[in-house]
């Protein structure tokens, strides 16, 4: 293991950095009020509700929810480990981060996930050139009618047979073979060991959307199962998330106005061989809204493209049920069905780009296909049928946002049932959370029920932190029992020792505890008590604490009195308590 950065250390680290300039850097930002503001990285929208707070040292979407540290930031949108980040902003700041109980072995200092994933993708386009066995490899590779050209700018590998060959290449030692293994790469053994995941395949690298290799996938050369082999959900892997080839086609996305969205690594090889350079794979998954959201961050226009038989429909139909609530501001889905046998890849070949080109212009609208396959399953002759129709829409139609396309579609509806649209409207309500009134954000909203006195302290001192130095040393409320007190204390504490740390640096304090997502959430929690005058405020929340923890301590000393008999200490401190009560019971009587 690496050494512990020392939290003192992540302290400076946060006070000498400044989170606009981190950000800024990678997603310009502007100045709005005392905050700045963007279009946020995290998800696709058109007006800035990403926001950055310079006084808190921490950033904020509203429309999604993404927030953190500077920290927090790179590790989001770097795809840093939490050591890399601080390490990066070290030496942003000059500094040089201390590991305690020395340096941080070489495993652990630079050689992280992406440099394995980076090295292992060099191994296997090195065997491909290289490697005796990769002869068959070439070949097949050419049957298929790949060219060397194409294979080089996918990056094409091959992993040779063997069952340590990589783990021989890069398996220096222990700590190197662990990281293999976390990296999804090798696989360790029950009894100890490791063997290598991928064996006598040619290997596709996964970029994620900014380039850098964070998976796999491995074809067999032949007819053996699985046909591919594609890594394992590790930290930096996530099938729900990435698209093959999305790095490489986003300019084309972006040029073309549409994404294609194929389903095999050889379909967007083969396209972007003949020139039709907007295609992305999903990975042997289906199409989730984490796909479309990414996809919609360079275009309005998605088109799926499925085989013609009936799993290619259901597939088409699970597509078009997680592109519903995501279809607002003017996007658009449609659907290609190939025919049958057929997939992009061998279509393509077989018919050329222009045939293909001229196929994608007739893909089906959605609102075609989600009506055209409706409409299939009943009679609209019979007046029970056109209320099925009805029935059977809703359900879908109230899973799209409010806006233009959704009136269009009731309309549609209107036409196909012969009932009046605007009682349809009625029938097909769009649950609040899809409303364009800005979703209720979903941070913001802070907890359900009616706050805890000790929430609001704790969103208090985080939100302020200066607010610390009002509360005396004495006595922090030890004998306060209330549901969050120890988390407040156990700040209070943090404050009075580091008088000068931020929001984003208590936070960190918290890092990798029970208590790091309750205080994120607290950080930009919105309340009242939050907005105006929250000195007064506090005041009154820590006078409320001092008098129920005077309250319970009276009450201990009195019950201690009448069993054991007090020590003269305790008899001069309950008679300080109750000389205090009868004051501001005085106080409170004449006011
Ligand atoms: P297909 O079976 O349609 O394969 O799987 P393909 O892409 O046409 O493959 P070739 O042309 O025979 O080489 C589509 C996708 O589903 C995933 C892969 O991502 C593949 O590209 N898949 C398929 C797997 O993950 N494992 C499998 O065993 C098969
Ligand atoms: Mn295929």
């Amino acid at each position: 293991m690496a050494g512990r950065i020392p939290k003192p250390f992540i302290d400076e680290i946060i006070l000498r950095t400044d989170i606009v300039d981190v950000i800024d850097t990678r997603v310009p930002l502007k100045k709005a009020g005392k905050d700045y503001k963007a279009c946020c990285p995290f998800h696709e929208e058109k007006t800035p509700s990403f926001t950055v707070s310079p006084d808190k040292q921490f950033y904020h979407c509203f429309g999604c929810g993404a927030h953190g540290t500077a920290i927090g930031f790179l590790m989001e949108y770097e795809r840093m480990s939490f050591q890399e980040a601080v390490e990066d902003l070290a030496r942003r700041a000059g500094l040089t981060v201390p590991y305690e109980g020395g340096a941080a072995p070489a495993a652990e200092q630079g050689t992280d996930l992406l440099d394995v994933s980076r090295e292992a993708a060099r191994y296997y386009r090195a065997q491909l050139r290289d490697h005796p066995q990769a002869v068959r490899a070439v070949e097949y590779l050419k049957e298929r009618g790949v060219t060397g050209e194409i294979a080089k700018e996918f990056e094409l590998g091959f992993a040779p047979d063997g069952w340590d060959n990589l783990l021989r290449a890069l398996g220096k030692d222990e700590a190197a073979r662990e990281m293999l293994a976390r990296a999804g790469l090798a696989v360790k053994k029950e009894g100890g060991g490791y063997y290598d995941r991928f064996r006598n395949r040619i290997m596709f690298p996964i970029h994620d959307y900014r380039g850098r290799i964070v998976g796999f996938g491995g074809r067999v050369l032949g007819k053996e199962e699985p046909k591919y082999l594609n890594s394992p959900e590790t930290p930096l892997f996530h099938k729900g998330r990435e698209l093959y080839g999305l790095f490489r086609a986003r300019d084309a996305i972006k040029r073309e106005g549409r994404a294609l969205v194929v389903e095999g690594y050889m379909d967007v090889v083969a396209l972007t061989q003949y020139g039709v350079d907007n295609a992305v794979a999903t990975l042997g998954t289906a199409t989730t809204r984490d796909h479309l959201e990414r996809l919609f961050r360079y275009t309005p226009e998605v088109v799926f493209c499925f085989d013609g038989d009936r799993a290619g429909r259901e597939a088409a139909w699970r597509a078009l049920e997680t592109a519903l609530p995501a279809l607002h501001d003017g996007r658009q889905a449609s659907f290609l069905f190939l025919p049958e046998g057929e997939d992009p890849d061998t279509l393509v070949r077989k018919e050329g780009r222009e045939a293909f080109l001229a196929r994608l212009a007739t893909a089906t609208a959605l609102p075609d296909f989600l009506f055209g396959t409706l409409v299939k399953q009943v009679d609209l002759g019979r007046m029970d049928g056109r209320a099925r129709l009805v029935e059977l829409a809703r359900p879908l139609l109230s899973k799209l946002p409010h806006g233009v396309l959704h009136q269009m579609m009731l309309e549609r509806l209107g036409e196909l049932s012969q009932v009046n649209s605007e009682k349809l409207a009625t029938l097909v309500v769009i649950p609040d959370a899809a409303a364009p009134a800005r979703q209720e954000p979903r941070s913001t909203a802070g907890p359900k029920e009616p706050p805890s006195v000790a929430r609001l302290a704790i969103a208090m001192l985080l939100q302020q932190p200066e607010l610390a130095a009002k509360v005396p040393d004495e006595g922090v409320f030890a004998d306060l029992d209330l549901p969050g007190m120890a988390l407040f204390r156990a700040i209070l504490q943090l404050l009075k020792t580091i008088p000068n740390l931020n929001t984003a640096a208590i936070i960190e304090h918290f890092r990798d505890t029970e208590h790091q997502a309750h205080l994120e959430k607290l950080a930009v929690w919105r309340h009242p008590a939050l907005e105006h005058d929250v000195g007064a405020e506090f005041a009154g929340v820590i006078e409320q604490f001092r008098r129920v923890s005077a309250k319970v301590r009276t009450e201990q000393l009195l019950q201690k009195q009448r069993f054991d008999g007090l020590t003269s200490d305790e008899k001069a401190e309950l008679a300080h308590l109750l000389s205090k009560k009868r004051r501001l019971d005085d106080f409170s009587s004449k006011t």
